[in-house]
């Protein structure tokens, strides 16, 4: 049955019980205590609780959830999720135990022809609260239970509540028998993956204070009136009924493995390792792709850290399925395609999320590359002084300098066998927020409290700045410091900070790096570097004296590196028409949040509540924008005041504080903004501006990049000798190229496809020779062999299979293996008449898994398991004809 068909049945299921259907909530729901929804009954709390009044007494929902609390389970067990639909059925103050248990067990027990989903009422298990007398006397009133079917459990397992203050209840489960197949027998309480939890009764009747009944803790008070709220795992129910082999197999889900198998070209169901991995990928994917739709984008911390965390992982496991080219929009694509029907706004929204995943997968992709060769040489160093933990200043590297998050160094480590000393870790990180809080203040105010600069100001007044339009003055000097200590004089190789009367240079200040230059005296020449303003009104020089001796006093002339500045102002007046290019495009909303011009480059951050500049748009930016450069308008700085500036309509730094009076640098209509920057004089200087990147820098701030001038100008053309040189080899024009490419993939996909089926069945054909080779074992024709080279996974079960068929009616056993890659697969499928003889393909498992280190199971007709020890197969099949002997 198709999780569509699952959904539909629900509904209408409790429509027609009187229920009124509520849409889901979004994920992000306005709730402080969450940071997503996570159960049906989220949206309805204020009902619970008393705070307003229930619009109907009796509502039904599906509603989408999200839980990472157990992210590390995911593709290891059958049943973890972290997004799913819940199912749910509300009642307000009007039905209570009874009326759940009844609704449940008809839904879950009916006939799947009169509209239930047709569960054997004999597989059917629950569980009630330890004290819950009243519900297990229903479960045998309403479904007729047996005693031995109904078991008490604690509060930890039977009590729910929202996890935080709050309405909370005790609770009776529902499981379904899977068969022994699964694990041992006994109940839920003895194992919950053979008995699989599919619906969750509470009975809501409490108020839960800071401590949880559910560890023992009184409520603190009772609900004004007695509830339900239940949750049937939509995906799980799936499962079961679909008959597939967990959550991740199910019709909405099990499109991503498939199209992470064509990236991967690997085989889903080859080895464990491998599809633990395919699971992950495709449980994230939904998730992933579910919480961006609802409006969340990555960042470091809240929701955006889980939804961070969420791509990264499937950017990693793909990577270990040994995929190198981006997955994450076509990953998403698939999603969209299966949700869609249910979530609209997933094909609505979706440009967005494919602008989201690409430019989280792109930042990533670049800090895996470098990160993972230091953490295999880490880990090799580790291993080989034989300790098992990872030492912090690893993980400190490996965060520090290649944005590994600690989570995945973790994660990384356990996979390699080791554990991480966080300890030492969080000392060292603690030790660097120390240490660059230090050092933004040194940068500053360079050694000291800043008394020494004070000192000069007081002294000598503020420092004249004539940079605005002279490049080179002559000055005195009127203070001069060594190590932050006032000096007469410094000589050859000193490093000293220069303070003068008047000065060309421009100090670092808002995005505009600092001047370099030289000061000339009569007998010496100091370097300059860079140029601070510690205390405001000082210009404060910093370098080294390169020859003969500077002292205080002196005359010099103060020269400022005029290919630098020229280059540094070319990208400010650059980033101004970036700017004002932006907010034309984008709109107010789009506001400077930080900036950098540097020689030939330049950096503009700004906030984007509507996320990622389409490339559409960035292309139209960047044409207007140097068609201005091409007009060639005249720039004019001048001071005014603030007043006057707002009439112009300046623009101006949000946040920023100004004096009354201001500069102004104004390009006329186009741009217009108060600066007490650098700037060219007419805008053709700047030649070009070739913007290289928009992305996002997190919390709804993006960056746009762009090269001027002719920085731009070689970088394009080293472009165009590339896309030649491409077209060259590739026998095309350089506009075909990108049609080219794409057919050339495609045909390149197709092939390997084709290789692939060849292969395949090249290995399928061999099951003539394999049956016709059988020799007979007491009376069973037993197949026992490796399978020909490249079969496994399910060409290996078809393979198994098409051998018992061509055993006929004859008492037979196949067993196939398939060693890989270190380790060994293997299937085992038994004909009817085997199976009369008592014969189980599960059972036989044990019989010769122990040469190969092999675990597994099955049903009688097929068993399939994996093994660490490919060595040991020709044991493994001499144990097998052994015990078919015996
Ligand atoms: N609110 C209950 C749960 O999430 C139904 O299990």
């Amino acid at each position: 049955m198709q999780t569509h068909e699952i959904v539909r049945r629900f509904s209408q299921h409790f429509v027609s019980a009187g229920h009124t259907p509520v849409p889901s909530a979004s994920l992000i729901l306005d709730d402080p205590t969450l940071l997503f929804v996570n159960a049906g009954m989220v949206q309805f709390k204020p009902y619970f609780l008393g705070d307003a009044p229930p619009p109907y007494p009796r509502a039904t929902s599906i509603q989408k959830c999200v839980r990472t609390g157990d992210i590390d389970e995911v593709g290891k067990t059958t049943r973890h999720n972290t997004f799913f639909q819940m199912a749910g059925n509300f009642s307000f103050g009007d039905y209570f135990k009874e009326g759940a248990i009844t609704h449940a067990w008809n839904l879950v027990t009916g006939s799947q022809d009169a509209g239930g989903y047709g569960f054997d009422p004999d597989r059917i298990w629950v569980t009630v609260y330890e004290t819950d007398d009243e519900a297990i006397a229903l479960w045998k009133k309403v479904a007729g239970l047996p005693d031995e079917r109904i078991q008490r459990r604690d509060g930890l397992d039977n009590y729910w509540d929202m996890g935080v203050p709050g309405p909370g209840g005790p609770c009776s489960e529902i499981y379904y028998d899977r068969g022994p197949e699964f694990g041992k027998d006994g109940g839920p309480v003895v194992d919950e993956d053979r008995y699989l939890e599919i619906w969750n009764l509470v009975f809501m009747q409490d108020v839960r204070g800071a401590d949880s009944p559910k560890y023992g803790h009184p409520p603190i008070g009772t609900l004004p009136k007695k509830n339900i709220d239940t949750g049937m795992g939509v995906e799980r129910v799936a499962y079961l009924l679909q008959g597939v082999e967990n959550v991740y197999e199910t019709d909405l889900v099990r499109p991503v493995i498939s199209r992470a198998e064509e990236f991967s070209g690997r085989r889903y169901g080859a080895s464990h390792e491998d599809d633990v991995r395919f699971r992950v990928i495709a449980d994230h994917a939904r998730s992933g792709v579910m919480i961006i739709g609802d409006g969340v984008t990555p960042s470091n911390e809240g929701r955006g850290y889980v939804l961070r965390r969420l791509l990264r992982r499937i950017v990693r496991s793909a990577r270990l399925l040994g995929v190198n080219e981006p997955v994450l929009a076509s990953f998403a694509e698939v999603v969209r395609d299966e949700m869609a029907p249910t979530y609209p706004e997933l094909e609505s929204g979706f440009e967005r999320i494919a602008a989201v995943v690409t430019a989280e997968e792109e930042a990533f992709l670049q800090t895996l590359t470098s990160g993972s060769r230091i953490f295999d040489t880490a880990v090799a160093a580790t291993k080989k002084t034989g300790k098992l933990v990872l030492p912090g200043d690893d993980a400190f590297q490996l965060h520090d300098t290649y944005g590994f998050p600690i989570d995945l160094t973790l994660e990384m480590a356990a996979e390699a066998g080791l554990q991480v000393d966080q300890d030492r870790f969080r000392v060292l990180m603690q030790e660097q927020r120390d240490r660059a809080k230090a050092d933004a203040k040194a940068r500053k105010v360079g050694h000291g409290d800043g008394s020494v600069y004070r000192t000069v100001l007081d002294a000598h007044g503020s420092t004249e700045f004539l940079g605005y339009t002279l490049l080179e003055a002559e000055a005195t000097v009127v203070g001069l410091l060594v190590d932050g200590v006032a000096t007469p004089a410094a000589t050859t190789g000193q490093k000293v900070e220069v303070v003068l009367d008047r000065t060309p240079f421009y100090a670092e200040a808002g995005g505009q790096q600092a001047d370099h230059g030289v000061l000339r005296g009569a007998s010496f020449v100091v370097r300059v570097d860079d140029v601070q303003s510690p205390v405001p009104g000082l210009r404060v020089h910093r370098g080294v004296v390169t020859d003969g001796e500077v002292s205080l006093d002196s005359s010099v002339i103060a020269e400022v590196d005029r290919g630098r500045r020229a280059a540094i102002s070319r990208a400010h007046t650059g980033t101004h028409l970036v700017h004002a290019g932006v907010r034309g495009a984008l709109g107010t909303s789009a506001a400077q949040a930080g900036s950098l011009n540097a020689p030939g480059r330049l950096r503009f951050d700004f906030t984007s509540p509507s996320g990622a500049v389409s490339p559409t748009t960035l292309g139209e930016i960047e044409d207007e924008i140097n068609s201005v450069l091409q007009e060639n308008r005249e720039i004019q700085a001048y001071e005014t005041s603030m007043d006057e500036a707002r009439k112009l309509g300046a623009m101006m730094l949000f946040g920023e504080k100004y004096g009354d009076r201001v500069r102004v640098v104004d390009m006329g209509e186009y741009s217009r903004e108060l600066c007490g920057g650098t700037h060219v004089g007419r805008t053709g200087e700047i030649g070009m501006i070739k913007v290289l990147s928009e992305g996002s820098i997190g919390s709804g701030v993006r960056r746009v990049e762009a090269l001027v001038g002719l920085d731009a100008f070689r970088h394009v053309s080293a472009e165009h000798v590339l896309v030649t040189s491409l077209a060259d080899q590739l026998k095309a024009k350089p506009e075909e190229l990108p049609e080219r490419v794409a057919s050339l993939v495609e045909r390149l996909r197709l092939a390997e496809r084709d290789l692939e089926k060849v292969r395949a069945d090249a290995a399928l054909a061999s099951a003539g020779t394999l049956a016709a080779a059988a020799e007979d074992v007491d009376g069973v024709a037993l197949v026992a062999a490796e399978a020909p080279a490249g079969v496994s996974g399910n060409d290996l079960r078809s393979l198994a299979a098409d051998v018992r068929t061509r055993l006929g009616s004859r008492p037979g056993v196949v067993a196939l293996f398939a060693p890989a890659d270190g380790k060994v697969s293997f299937v085992v499928a038994t004909t009817a008449a085997a199976r009369d003889r008592g014969l189980a393909a599960g059972k036989l498992v044990p019989a010769f898994a122990g040469p190969i280190g092999g675990r597994g199971g099955g049903k009688p007709d097929l068993a399939q398991g994996g093994g660490t020890d490919p060595a040991g197969v020709s044991d493994a099949i001499a144990a097998l004809r052994s015990a078919l002997r015996g």
